[in-house]
Order: structure tokens, then C-alpha cells, then sequence
């Protein structure tokens, strides 16, 4: 492959996107692919301080979409394109589906509330703070009931602020209406992890016309 290649991998948390990432990423390198894995929250500056937010609930939920946003700008310009001008196939553990998701039923979850300052924070709004970077090439939607997902987690590991059923229920919901009107691929998340990665790497395979 001469020309770079982006590809996505979101889902709800725990679904098995960082680990389908690593796979796929594995499978191109096997045949020879230039690959560059990465993630979001990104390792620049305005992701590391998302990951201590993640930690603690104290930031505004405008400031949450903000700062994911910020981080996007950043990811994208300074790491990917010239990933992908380099010729790399890059592959992204989440990227703006999970900006869409999470904020849009962060801000929904506000606006039900009386004297929120955040009333007109909408999906309308997040899409527009994520117009500074552009699509990816294809995209990839673990699908999986949080109920299965959270049971997942390793119990000594304190959770973070967005993994609770009933908000995952509703981010789960936004995903799986976007990747239906947008083209996305669907996966379904409860098959075994192996049977995900070889669904993924067809997919991709069929749509460059990869040999076997
Ligand atoms: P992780 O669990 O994949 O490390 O992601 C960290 C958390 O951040 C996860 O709960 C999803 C959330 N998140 C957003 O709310 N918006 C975003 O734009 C991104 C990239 C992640």
C-alpha cells in the first residue's frame, strides 16, 4: 500500500476496541503493512489531562467535550496525517464517534435538568467543536450491552466516570444510530475476540483488495 489508510475502532467502554486495535495492527504488520497504532485520549499534552479527568468527576461537561476535542486537533495534525502522508495504515482506538456519543448523551442527561448552564450543549454543537479534523476512511462500531461489557472489568480497578450502565445504555444507543445512517461497520461485540478480529480484517482486506 503506497497511500495511508485511516481506520477507526470505537465502542462503548470495555468493548473490546483496544484489544481489537492491537489485533488488526498485528494482522497488517504480518502481511508487511506500515502501521501505526494509536488512541484517545491521545498521549499529547490535552489528552494526558483527560485521562486524570476520566479519573474524577469534577469537570464541567462542556469541559469534558472541549478538551476531547482539543486533544482530537492535536492527535490528528500533529501525529496521524503525517502518519498517513508517510504511507501508514493508522489505527485509531476511538476518534470522534466517541466524542459524538459520550457528549451528545452527556449533554442530553443536562438537558432535562431545570438550571443546568449546559441546557443548549447538543449533538449539533459537538459535531462542530470536531470540524477541525476530517473523517476516517472506515470505521469500525464494537456493539455490546454494557451490562456484558462493565461485567468484564477487572473488579480491583476502580471504574471511571462514564461506565455506569444507564449512561453507556444511552452512548450505546447514539453509536448504533450514527453507524447506521453514516455506513459504519457494525460488530457484534459478544463473539469471541478472535472471531471480531477476523470480521475486522476481511472487512478491511475486501475494501483494498488485500491478497491472502
Ligand atoms: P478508554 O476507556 O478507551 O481509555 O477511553 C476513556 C474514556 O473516555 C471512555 O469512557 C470514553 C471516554 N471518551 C469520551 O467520552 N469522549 C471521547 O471523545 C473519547 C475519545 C473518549
Amino acid at each position: 500500500m503506497d497511500n495511508g489508510f485511516f481506520i477507526v475502532i470505537d465502542g462503548i467502554d470495555s468493548s473490546g476496541s483496544t484489544t481489537q486495535t492491537a489485533k488488526l495492527g498485528g494482522k497488517l504488520i504480518e502481511k508487511g503493512i506500515k502501521v501505526h497504532l494509536t488512541m484517545e485520549p491521545s498521549q499529547h499534552p490535552a489528552g494526558k489531562l483527560l485521562r486524570e479527568y476520566l479519573r474524577n468527576d469534577s469537570a464541567p461537561i462542556a469541559t469534558d467535550a472541549l478538551l476531547f476535542a482539543a486533544d482530537r486537533v492535536e492527535h490528528y495534525h500533529k501525529e496521524i496525517l503525517p502518519k498517513l502522508q508517510e504511507g501508514f495504515v493508522v489505527i485509531s482506538d476511538r476518534y470522534v464517534e466517541s466524542s459524538i456519543a459520550y457528549q451528545s448523551a452527556q449533554a442530553q442527561q443536562h438537558q432535562e435538568k431545570e438550571n443546568s448552564p449546559f441546557k443548549t450543549m447538543d449533538m449539533e454543537w459537538v459535531k462542530t467543536i470536531n470540524k477541525f479534523v476530517p473523517q476516517p476512511d472506515l470505521t469500525f462500531i464494537i456493539d455490546i450491552d454494557p451490562r456484558v461489557s462493565l461485567a468484564r472489568k477487572n473488579p480491583t480497578i476502580a471504574l471511571e466516570k462514564f461506565e455506569t450502565v444507564t449512561f453507556l445504555d444511552s452512548v450505546r444507543k447514539i453509536y448504533l444510530e450514527r453507524a447506521r445512517s453514516l455506513n459504519h461497520i457494525i460488530v457484534n461485540g459478544a463473539k469471541p475476540v478472535d472471531e471480531i478480529a477476523n470480521i475486522i480484517m476481511n472487512t478491511f482486506s475486501n475494501m483494498i483488495s488485500l491478497e491472502e
